[in-house]
């Protein structure tokens, strides 16, 4: 596990977009977990920026979102469908026909059969190889609250009293708030071979401090990343509020191999293969600067 604590929300989500995009120029068809909420807006934004600025090329990768609302029609504003739409996949070249969210208006015995299909799609495009993770003031990833199996896949959960509230700044009254929602699984989450998880604000200190430093436990669904061989974690000062070893976690980012330095975001083991297609100068420049890859 990698935590890289940021003087700003800002300087974290320029980090998290420039990871996405390293990957992006060396894995062009790259596959992309995408999550909803504040945390990643300022990455899509840095994104969206580096499409039109810089040449980034979304052409032919390939995103799955990690939950939806059951009841929201996907032109429903408060849905994650419209969300994603409006503030990412209408800015970038991204094909349509690569985009994936789970359904909001699947229902009763069609649920299962959905979700099946989802964990299929996933698989069919070769696995998810970064995945963008927000975090729940509750521990929680994706929508798998405290309780949920640290194995499970995609399928239909019960939100919480405490995400409901957290949410409902997105709707007009709480009341509106869905009970239920689609969400990949723990497990499906822990499938994607690397994860940047963002949280921001002293609102997510403790739910941090549980994921990064206490026990692995599903009743903090986030700490199970302390499993994953290449999580990163990405926060502003308030969100680092309760680590104890927030000085260490400096001096690993300080004192990092060069070579960490100039490969960002590129696997060790080079599982991601050699760049395919070099991607233009300016680009280059873009993604090159943030180290990643002292992770485990
Ligand atoms: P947020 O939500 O990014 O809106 O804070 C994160 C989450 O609930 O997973």
């Amino acid at each position: 596990m990698e935590v890289a604590i940021h003087a700003s929300e800002a300087e974290a989500c320029r980090d998290a977009a420039r990871q996405i995009a390293a990957l992006i120029c060396r894995k062009p068809d790259a596959v992309l977990g995408l999550a909803t909420g504040r945390s990643p807006l300022g990455v899509y934004a840095e994104l969206i920026r580096m499409h039109r600025n810089d040449g980034l090329d979304f052409s032919r990768a390939t995103t799955f979102n990690l939950d939806e609302y059951v009841g929201l029609r996907p032109s429903h504003p408060s849905s994650y469908n419209h969300f994603m739409w409006t503030n990412f996949f209408d800015h970038i070249n991204v094909n349509p026909a690569r985009v994936f969210l789970p359904s909001g208006t699947v229902e009763g015995r069609d649920v299962e059969g959905f979700c099946q299909r989802y964990e299929a799609e996933i698989a069919r495009a070769g696995g998810i190889d970064m995945q963008i993770l927000g975090i729940g003031s509750d521990g929680h990833i994706g929508f798998n609250e405290p309780g949920s199996s640290l194995a499970s896949r995609t399928r239909i959960k019960t939100l919480t009293a405490r995400t409901r509230q957290d949410n409902a700044p997105y709707f007009q009254t709480i009341e509106e708030v869905p009970y239920h929602v689609i969400t990949m699984g723990v497990g499906t989450i822990m499938d994607a071979r690397s994860v940047l998880l963002m949280a921001f604000g002293t609102s997510k200190a403790k739910a941090v401090g549980g994921c990064v430093e206490g026990a692995i436990s599903a009743a903090l669904p986030a700490s199970i990343l302390q499993m994953h061989p290449r999580a990163i974690i990405l926060l502003d000062e308030d969100s680092a509020d309760c680590l104890s070893r927030k000085d260490y976690y400096r001096w690993v980012l300080d004192h990092k191999p060069a070579w960490q330095h100039s490969s960002l975001g590129r696997s060790r083991s080079g599982e991601d293969g050699p760049s395919a297609i070099p991607a233009p100068e300016r680009l280059r420049k873009a993604v090159d600067g943030s180290g990643t890859g002292n992770t485990d």
